[in-house]
């Protein structure tokens, strides 16, 4: 059984006002949902300010990504280790918005999985294909790829400590999203990959939706078989939308 997770990409916005604010509606909320995870993945420099706003909650703290390197002379960058001391326990790794902005790779995206999950963090990675891909029709191509990468540098073992989220790239902040069909679609051929090379950590591994997920768009994604939460953006910055998609995860709620 999958327990579903709802985190939320608050991208580069907030300020610690705003921060404490979003946390203690969130948190108030969150405390009456039962079996969804609820995890808040704000910038760094807030991650110490929601640490503590969450504090006593079952909401959980996450980062938007971090280096491969240890420590050192690395201008500007945060690592595995510094992530955790801030009470982290995940990672979004390979945002489209890294790769595309910042030109991170697959292979580097691998490495950081591995450095992730070696360092104590469970690692969200993320995959998507654009609007070009799709319109080729190539989609679950450029999703196997991106993924096989991580499998030939983490092993499939490392699955056991990974979340998958299928972020199509031409619905992120766009207000399009995939629909359930597109997205059921992508997530299965994800998971028949894994089962390919171990059935039960094909069985165990949460794949989440990410791409313009609302309320009003969330519960009919959220109830297709292998969709198991969702990676949200610019809902994640209102803490009723947060709520309220949180809340369609729960099939009676
Ligand atoms: P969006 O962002 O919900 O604003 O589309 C999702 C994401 O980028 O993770």
């Amino acid at each position: 059984m999958r327990t579903p997770l709802i985190a939320g990409n608050w991208k580069m916005n907030g300020d610690q006002d705003m921060a404490t604010a979003l946390c203690h509606e969130i948190t108030a909320d969150a405390q009456t949902l039962s079996n969804v995870e609820v995890l808040l993945c704000p910038p760094f420099t807030l991650l110490l300010v929601v640490e503590s706003a969450l504090e006593g909650s079952r909401c959980q703290l996450g980062a938007q990504d971090m280096d491969i390197n240890a420590n050192g002379a690395f201008t500007g960058q945060i690592s595995a280790a510094m992530l955790k001391d801030c009470g982290c326990k995940y990672v979004i790794l390979g945002h489209s918005e890294r790769r595309a902005i910042y030109g991170e790779s697959d292979l580097l995206v691998a490495e950081k999985i591995k450095i992730a999950v070696a360092g104590g963090l469970t690692a969200i990675l993320c995959v998507g294909e654009s609007r070009e891909e799709r319109e080729s029709g190539i989609t679950e191509q450029v999703i196997e790829r991106q993924i096989q990468v991580v499998i030939d540098i983490v092993g499939i073992q490392s699955f056991n400590n990974l979340v998958i989220a299928y972020e199509p790239v031409w619905a992120i902040g766009t207000g399009l999203t995939a629909t359930p069909d597109q997205a059921q679609q992508v997530h299965n051929s994800i998971r028949q990959q894994l089962a390919s090379l171990d059935a039960s950590i094909a069985d165990t591994c949460r794949i989440l939706y990410g791409g313009s997920m609302k309320p009003d768009n969330a519960r009919e994604l959220l109830e297709k078989p292998d969709i198991d939460g969702g990676l949200i953006g610019g809902a994640a910055l209102n803490a009723q939308d947060f709520l309220k998609i949180c809340q369609a995860t729960c099939p009676t709620a």
